[in-house]
């Protein structure tokens, strides 16, 4: 990617970039094949990838009309810090794959749009240095936690990612193996060139003698994580600790008593276990049995400011975006994921007005 150029004028405003969609196309052609499969794909049948869209559709919105809607405020409070909106960055890894500033890009970005960027523990910049762009750019982050078999690892990448500014740990238990994603499993076996994982380092990964065709297992990724581990992380750390990848109500409940900030609804993009189910489906579940302790949020085929608004009324705090980032990214670097969240931004502004909804607090399951 040494020879990336930003897509047509470089603006995306100007090229007419007036929907998230759009992007996904003007993304894949910018893309080798294996790159393409490995962002647009899911696991199995891909029907979870597809419910994820489709759910936030099956919702209905019910408008209240004769509202002053003249003064709109999207700002929420997460973990006591006020923030613009309630549109995060879900964590992605290796931004180098997208374009050759990698999460440097992203962090400006996101930064540009007031979005918090959750970094990946895959991520291909190391931690230290994500921080110190984050302070260049004045961004806020939270760093996505892939815990290691050999815990010590983790705890030394966090220590450093707390010192370098993280605000908040999003650990990832969905993930003890990848899912059938039979896309990757087509292509050449392997990270593609240049694509580096340097906050998990190589020499420590174990080796695997399982013919590839049989395994399950990533060395970068342990199949032993618990609720005890995520008690260890909120004694060890004063950052907020979020829990992603929750689907069940009694599974939120045991990360909240495991002492979790937060927790965060995804089946990890359709990516993992197929014929889970779609987010919007779960979340209202999962919000009756932890309201009122910790916040909400989800991701998952959020695409537009309806469903945004529809998350919110079924009682999220925030979201978080995974796939349109990453076009945004790839099409326009920097610019493109400030754009991804405006215009999401802007598409629920016009959603709350249409609501008869002025702050976020109105957004309730009334509007449902
Ligand atoms: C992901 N996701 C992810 N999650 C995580 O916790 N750590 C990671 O490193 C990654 N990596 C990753 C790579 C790619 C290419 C994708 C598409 C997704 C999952 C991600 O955080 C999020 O849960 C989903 O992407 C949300 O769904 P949408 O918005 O992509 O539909
Ligand atoms: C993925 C892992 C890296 O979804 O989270 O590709």
């Amino acid at each position: 990617m040494t020879t990336w150029t930003p897509r047509c004028s470089g603006d995306p405003v100007a090229d007419g970039w007036v929907a998230l969609h759009q992007a996904e196309s003007w993304a894949s052609e910018r893309m080798d094949p294996q790159t393409w499969d490995y962002v647009r794909g899911g696991a199995g049948n891909e029907v979870t990838l597809h419910d994820n869209l489709a759910a936030w559709s099956r919702h209905r919105l019910r408008p209240h009309v004769m509202t002053d809607v003249s003064s709109l405020d999207t700002s929420v409070s997460l973990f006591g810090e006020k923030r613009a909106h309630p549109i995060l960055i879900a964590p992605t890894a290796s931004h180098s794959r997208y374009h050759p500033d990698g999460e440097r890009a992203t962090l400006s970005g996101a930064a540009h749009a007031q979005a918090i960027a959750t970094m990946s523990t895959l991520a291909s910049l190391p931690v230290a240095d994500i921080g110190a762009h984050a302070v260049d750019v004045n961004g806020r982050w939270w760093m996505q936690v892939y815990l290691q078999r050999d815990r010590s690892l983790t705890y030394d990448l966090l220590d450093q990612a707390v010192e370098a500014g993280a605000g908040a740990l999003v650990v990832t238990v969905d993930t003890p193996s990848l899912g059938a994603r039979d896309r990757d499993k087509r292509n050449p076996f392997g990270a593609p060139t240049g694509v580096t994982f340097p906050n998990v380092p190589a020499h420590t990964v174990e080796a695997d003698s399982t013919p590839t065709h049989r395994r399950i297992w990533n060395p970068h990724l342990a199949n032993n994580v618990t609720a005890a581990d995520i008690t260890d992380l909120t004694h060890r750390y004063q950052v907020p600790v979020l829990v992603k990848g929750i689907l069940r109500p009694d599974d939120a409940r045991r990360a909240v008593d495991a002492g979790a900030s937060g927790v965060i609804v995804s089946n990890h993009g359709g990516r993992n276990l197929d014929t889970a189910p779609a987010t919007a489906q779960v979340l209202s579940e999962i919000v009756a049995e932890v309201t009122g302790a910790v916040p909400v949020f989800v991701d998952g085929g959020i695409r537009r400011g309806t469903d945004i608004a529809t998350a919110l009324c079924l009682g999220a705090s925030a979201v978080l975006i995974g796939r349109p980032i990453i076009w945004g990214l790839t099409t326009y670097g920097a610019a493109g994921v400030t754009h991804a969240v405006d215009i999401l931004r802007t598409e629920l502004e016009m959603a709350m007005a249409l609501l008869g909804a002025t702050a976020i607090e109105d957004l309730s399951g009334d509007l449902l």
